[in-house]
């Protein structure tokens, strides 16, 4: 299972388009910073319903599009009330060897209107890591990530 964890004060989150790998998904992410971060206990948490899965192919053409898919509540739905929604899901990539993490593309959703799933056409030229993040309003921001090869 992939880790996760919750971001409060994330004002500004949305707005930014590039982060240092450093900064932002380090070896040890409960030291990353996104504004003041919080790391959820597992156990405190639904993780099925939060987790935002991605679904990308494992193998790529360099520069070529392909189809990533990234779900909240693929395995449990996650209500979608407005007491109770996921507000955005954000993708990003990182390449090996950059030190710079970029938003890919940030999603924002209305609950009962709008489905916490996008799918997006993405290029990457080197072998990279997809991370992603969504942002449920009670419980807080969770993460996932992918390695997708290049051919
Ligand atoms: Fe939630």
């Amino acid at each position: 299972m992939k880790r996760r964890k919750a971001l409060i004060n994330t004002a500004g989150l949305a707005g930014i388009s590039a982060l240092t790998a450093k900064n932002a998904f380090t070896a040890d992410i409960e030291t990353a910073r996104f504004g003041n971060v919080i790391i959820p206990h597992e156990k405190e948490m639904g993780k099925e319903k939060h987790v935002p899965i991605i679904d990308a192919p494992s193998r790529v053409k360099a520069g070529e599009p392909f189809m990533v898919t990234v779900e909240v509540g693929k395995t449990v739905p996650h209500p979608n009330t407005v007491e109770h929604h996921i507000k955005w899901i954000q993708l990003y990539a990182l390449e090996e060897g950059s030190q710079y993490v970029v938003n890919v593309g940030t999603f924002e959703f209305f609950p009962t209107f709008s489905a916490p799933k996008v799918t997006l056409p993405v290029m990457i030229q080197k072998n990279s890591t997809l991370y992603a993040l969504e942002h449920c309003n009670l419980h807080g921001v969770w993460d996932y990530s992918v390695k997708v090869e290049v051919e």
